[in-house]
């Protein structure tokens, strides 16, 4: 009877299972309309460990920090690669990457930690940093006459600065010559491309949780043609008319043309993997920590108190004669207050998830008990559970830029629960093997913004008693949530 329902029956050993009511989906409505809810709700029912059908597969879900290890520990009987290898190839149109399919033999994670961490990333820091200020100073010129005031959506203005100096410091730049005499015409043009590469991320961006979902993408046929769109214009053809191309992009393209059986296509849409993950976390992650700033006016002293600071010895002046500011990653590195309000603003809007996938019929083993868990199974963490939880986060839903510091004004790295040390308290970059390459760079790049802003322009809010607007659910379990709505504010260059 369970069987023709398309459901199954808990096992002796097993942890307990909540089927749903729907056939086939099971809890995924209730699971995708709120799932920080939903999983509180099945938590004070069950248990630590509990079992949901969610769309025909069986996820189990610890919520124990002190059971994470469990999962995050390079088990042998779980799998890490095989459900990111599925998505990515599902979501963004190449063929398997996965090296067992005969495809590549590339190793995408070595690619992207030898490329976006060690010495590749003082490389990737320094670009940004041009680049930001040239977005902000020399590509916006338009909107910045003397000194009035310009009101945007916050929003629309991060996405537009991280989306045009990150895809600058990726896939570098169209025009090569400072002394060009058409150069200034030249830029305009490239902004036009970035802003209309910008507007298909978007398109295609908006129906990314369906199509990690299972769904086709030929259902959403301007997201489809978005996507293509995306792929053509990161042809490797089109990438070699740039300059100042990344290390990560240009060892890619060797070995798409190395290593793989990708047609032009494909390879292209490998990079577009790369462009998504590079900047559809961070364009929300900078939001926030710019938002929060601004609706806290102690946080906003503390923060411009260590930029100036950090200017000073650095030995660097602000003006706007076309000298730009240069700090390094080390002088960068040595910012804990920004660094704690960043981790603060995403401790308040990630919703990543962890999976693993048993690879066979195996016995899970947790800090005090075990469970019987079947092959092709998933098992994962959630963990905005954590950063919500009062008793390791006080007052959880309240922004504190200083959370993160400790009384040294230090980066602080003791938090509890039960009295207990906890290992794990901060997860918006995932952890374990598959934590986010990018995650250093990702931090640098929000940081360097945060620096930028507030040595070249005021900036206020329209109202300052705007509410803060919600988190858009409609991502949870892919990372940092979008705000539900736009929030208006202005800004203006300093009279220098
Ligand atoms: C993977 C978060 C920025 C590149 C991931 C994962 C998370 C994440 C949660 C999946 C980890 C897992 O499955 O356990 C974030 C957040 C960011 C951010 C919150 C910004 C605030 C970046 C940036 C880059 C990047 C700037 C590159 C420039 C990648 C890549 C992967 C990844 C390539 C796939 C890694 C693999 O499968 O081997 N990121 N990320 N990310 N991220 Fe990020």
């Amino acid at each position: 009877f369970w069987f023709l329902l398309g459901r199954r029956r808990r096992r002796r050993g097993e942890p307990p299972l909540e089927n749903g009511f729907l056939p086939y989906l099971g809890c995924a409505l209730q699971f995708g309309a709120n799932p920080l809810e939903f999983l509180r709700e099945k938590q004070k029912k069950y248990g630590h460990i509990f079992t949901c059908r969610v769309a025909g597969k069986y996820i189990h879900f610890l919520t124990d920090p002190f059971s994470y290890h469990a999962l995050i520990r390079q088990g042998k009987h779980l799998d890490w690669k095989k459900f990111h290898f599925a998505t990515s190839a599902k979501a963004f149109g190449h063929g398997s990457i996965d090296p067992a399919e005969g495809n590549t033999t590339e190793n995408f994670h070595q690619t992207f930690i030898r490329t976006l961490q060690g010495n590749a990333l003082d490389a990737l820091i320094e670009a940004m940093m041009e680049n930001l200020q040239y977005v902000m100073l020399q590509s916006r010129t338009s909107k910045l006459q003397s000194n009035t005031w310009v009101t945007e959506g916050l929003y629309t203005f991060c996405c537009q600065v991280m989306f045009e100096s990150g895809f600058l410091t990726l896939f570098g730049k169209e025009f090569n010559s400072n002394n060009d005499k058409n150069l200034s015409s030249k830029q305009e043009n490239e902004r036009a491309h970035i802003l209309n590469a910008l507007e298909n991320f978007k398109e295609f961006d908006r129906i990314f949780p369906a199509l990690v979902a299972g769904l086709p993408i030929h259902l959403f046929k301007s997201a489809h043609s978005a996507r293509e769109k995306l792929g053509e214009a990161l042809l490797h053809k089109n990438l070699l008319k740039r300059d100042n191309l990344s290390e990560l992009v240009t060892l890619r393209m060797f070995l798409n043309d190395t290593l793989s059986s990708f047609d032009d296509m494909e390879k292209a849409k490998t990079h577009v993997a790369v462009l998504w993950a590079s900047q559809a976390n961070t364009i929300p992650a900078t939001f926030w920590s710019l938002f929060y700033l601004l609706k806290s006016p102690e946080a906003m002293r503390a923060a411009i108190k260590e930029v100036q600071s950090t200017l000073e010895s650095a030995g660097e002046e602000i003006n706007l004669d076309g000298k730009h500011i240069s700090l390094n990653r080390k002088q960068l590195d040595n910012m804990p207050v920004l660094d704690s309000i960043i981790k603060e603003a995403m401790r308040l809007s990630s919703a990543s998830m962890t999976f693993r996938v048993a690879k066979e019929d195996f016995t899970l083993q947790l800090e005090n008990d075990f469970y019987n868990i079947r092959s092709d199974d998933i098992v994962a963490l959630y963990p905005q559970l954590l950063h919500f939880d009062p008793e390791i986060y006080a007052d959880p839903l309240t922004f504190k830029y200083d959370r993160f510091l400790n009384e040294n004004g230090e980066e602080k790295t003791d938090f509890y629960r039960n009295g207990r040390k906890l290992k794990y308290y901060y997860m918006p970059f995932g952890t374990g093997i598959a934590k986010c390459p990018g995650r250093l760079f990702a931090v640098h790049e929000i940081k360097q913004f945060l620096v930028l802003i507030f040595s070249y322009f005021e900036i206020e809010l329209v109202d300052n008693n705007v509410q803060c607007p919600s988190l858009d659910q409609s991502r949870a379990g892919l990372g940092i949530l979008q705000p539900a709505n736009d929030i208006d504010f202005r800004y203006r260059l300093k009279c220098l």
